[in-house]
């Protein structure tokens, strides 16, 4: 029984009616669902465009479905949408009282809303558990403030680098994901619900008692955009699409720091998988499949502007199409970022081997030209006179923190028995102690920072 089949002198073709239907994945749906039928119903009842004792009748009702679904006893099935199912159900239970419920009100604004509570939810779900990665990668900041690692750039050694300071990078990048994310939040609280099919209502509706009791910030004010509106899920997918990025590179940064090439990291047993050929392997395949499904968030993304580009005003059935893929971003995003908790918090460092390998490939060589640039040396100077030392190096197969001190006074009679110091990996990383930068007490900086900043969530 359709809620619209009586313009209609034929039942829908089986095939039609499948091909049509959205319960199979609207379903999750029904909280949402119910609570808006629910003060839709008390709204009506209030505002005496139903008996009061209808508008009782209904929300009993709707409370009683929403238990039996929860506690299993209801089987959600056999209707077009969500919406048909639970009117249909509450038709079933409380007779005509319930045919009244869809007074005033359309299944357009109806989903509109019902997608608003869903993705809120899912916004503080995603809000929560970024807080708990956040505060991950602060907790290992900060016990690895002190250790020295090779920093990157063009994945070339580059600059030794504190420990503590890289964690914090990833810790900055998951802070911004939850500014958007709360920002969207504040954003897309607005209640689509009395907008009905596209134009609003003639019956004397207050939508300032549904706003309440749904607990929307504001009232939509333009019922056409208000139902085709789908701007929020589209930035849900974007903020979701920027923590997959972050993840992903973390994924990168662990599947190469943990490969026997580098061996800083030692990802643990229990998030470890092993090879059905090879017996000796030990596979990074969570980081991979972080990885991988980060494309179908991408995807996700991708689909949903296409479907919004180009839809006349005002409610199309394009838009039902929002749902799976958001559904689909929602559990990614969240076995995702759950996953890399536990992981991180497991994570083994390898303090020894990320010292020794943040000495290789010359990484003190900027500290070098950095020391006779303040003595006066014009900086391109220095670069030069460095960087015929490193070429010295390189042809007697040596190292900036193994060669006398001889050596560098054959390249300039500026170096003085101090630079044997600032070629060691740590001196170096010390003394890039500017703001953000990379010496233990920069990074404490920074990690107190993001720790106030976090506090917000
Ligand atoms: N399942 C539909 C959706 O997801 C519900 C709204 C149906 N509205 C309509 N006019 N057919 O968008």
């Amino acid at each position: 029984m359709k809620l619209w089949e009586g313009r209609f002198s034929a039942p829908m073709s089986a095939d039609a009616d499948s091909f049509n239907e959205s319960l199979s994945f609207d379903k999750k749906l029904y909280q949402a669902d119910i609570a808006a039928s629910v003060a839709h119903a008390t709204m009506l009842g209030e505002q005496n465009i139903i008996a009061p004792q209808e508008a009782q009748a209904i929300c009993d009702g709707l409370k009683e479905i929403l238990a039996e679904i929860e506690n299993g006893t209801l089987a959600v099935a056999g209707a077009e949408d969500i919406h048909s199912f639970v009117e249909g159900e509450l038709v079933r239970r409380i007779g005509d009282a319930g045919k009244k419920l869809h007074t005033a009100r359309s299944r357009n604004d109806q989903v509109a809303t019902d997608m608003r509570l869903y993705v809120r939810g899912s916004i503080d779900g995603a809000i929560a558990l970024l807080r708990d990665l956040t505060e991950t990668l602060l907790t290992r900041a900060h016990e690895s403030l002190r250790y020295i690692m090779p920093g990157f750039t063009h994945l070339r050694k580059a600059q030794p680098i504190t420990c503590g300071q890289y964690f914090l990078a990833y810790a900055e990048m998951f802070l911004r994901d939850l500014d958007r994310f709360s920002a969207l939040r504040a954003r897309m609280n607005v209640m689509p619900l009395g907008s009905a099919a596209l134009a609003g209502t003639s019956y004397p509706i207050d939508r300032e008692i549904t706003r309440k009791l749904l607990k929307f910030d504001e009232i939509s004010q333009n019922s056409l955009d208000a139902v085709s509106d789908r701007d929020f899920v589209a930035e849900y997918a974007f903020n979701a699409s920027l923590v997959m990025a972050h993840l992903s590179r973390l994924c990168e940064d662990t599947i190469l720091y943990t490969s026997d090439e580098f061996g800083y990291w030692t990802i643990p047993d229990e998030y470890s998988t092993g090879s059905s050929i090879m017996p000796q392997k030990k596979n990074p395949d969570l980081p991979e499949l972080v990885r991988g499904k980060t494309g179908r968030v991408y995807g996700h993304l991708l689909a949903l502007l296409a479907t919004l580009k180009g839809l006349p005003l005002a409610y199309n059935k394009d838009l039902q199409e929002d749902k799976e893929g958001f559904f689909d971003t929602e559990t990614t995003l969240f076995s995702c970022v759950s996953i890399y908790t536990a992981l991180m918090k497991k994570m083994k460092l390898n303090v020894n081997v990320m010292y020794e390998a943040a000495g290789g490939g010359f990484s003190t060589a900027t500290d070098v030209a950095d020391y006779l640039a303040k003595k006066g040396v014009p900086f391109r100077d220095a670069h030069a006179i460095t960087g015929k030392l490193v070429r010295y190096c390189i042809d007697k197969k040596t190292t900036l923190d193994s060669i006398p001190l001889s050596v560098f006074q054959e390249m300039s009679h500026v170096f003085e028995k101090d630079v044997l110091a600032v070629v060691t990996v740590r001196v170096s990383a010390e003394g890039r102690n500017s703001v953000g930068g990379s010496s233990q007490e920069a990074a404490r900086k920074n990690l107190y920072s993001v720790r106030r900043r976090l506090k917000k969530y």
